[in-house]
């Protein structure tokens, strides 16, 4: 089972994936959490140039790179920990490519970008994406006194255009992707959360420990 979260910087999504991790191995499920980009030596090093403010990276480069660091992390272990029975949890997965290259920089339409992410990761879906959604006001507070990376130095309009565009994705796929009041307090979005994925992992045999696939056929 392949779980994602998404949301703009300053959602909490890396706080409820760590819950979310720290919740399905105490209840004995063999469980891999890793963030996008990075995951691999190689992708975290893609992560270090892509994030490193003092670079100028060109728009279609920065996409390529994103799409460099997701297709080593998916070859690399998010398969082989797939069939190796675990529940992989990732903090940002391709939904992020579409939300923020293609509706925060407007650098492809999303039908194309959709394309271009299930190219890169050969049709490996996320079973589930938690969607955490907030104003985009809140997140910037959340994230005022941190030091801004290259990515976090956009405007509030790149953001609206980021959210929007989840709010756009989480319309078009509503069966994978769930949206959640992230404004919410940590233990209210968790217990949502962690609701949702016991009703997965209850809902039937092809969500067991290992012997399942994510993968669509297209
Ligand atoms: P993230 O790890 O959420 O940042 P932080 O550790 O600071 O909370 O994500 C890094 C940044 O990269 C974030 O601003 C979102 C951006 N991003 C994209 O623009 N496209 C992508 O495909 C991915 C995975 C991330």
């Amino acid at each position: 089972m392949l779980i994602s979260f998404e949301g703009i910087d300053g959602s909490g999504k890396t706080t409820q994936a760590r819950l979310l991790a720290e919740r399905l191995e105490a209840a004995g499920y063999r469980t891999l959490l890793v963030r996008e980009p990075g995951g691999t030596e190689l992708s975290e090093r893609i992560r270090d140039l892509l994030l490193d403010a003092s670079l100028d990276i060109e728009p279609l480069a920065e996409l390529l790179l994103f799409a460099a660091a997701r297709r080593q992390l998916v070859m690399r272990r998010i398969r082989p920990a797939l069939e190796a029975g675990y529940i992989v949890l990732c903090d940002r997965f391709y939904d992020s490519t579409t939300a923020y290259q293609g509706g925060g920089r407007a650098l492809k339409d999303l039908a194309w970008l959709q394309n271009f992410n299930l190219w890169v990761t050969e049709n490996l879906v996320p079973h589930r994406t938690y969607w955490l959604d907030v104003p985009v006001d809140v997140a910037l507070a959340r994230r005022a006194q941190l030091y801004p990376d290259r990515m976090e130095q956009a405007d509030p309009a790149f953001y609206e255009r980021v959210r929007n565009t989840y709010a756009r994705l989480a319309q078009e796929e509503p069966e994978r992707i769930l949206r959640l009041d992230a404004t919410a307090e940590v233990a209210t979005v968790h217990a949502e959360i962690w609701a949702d994925v016991q009703q997965h992992l209850a809902a039937g045999t092809r969500f067991e420990r290992g012997g399942f696939s994510t993968e669509k056929s297209c």
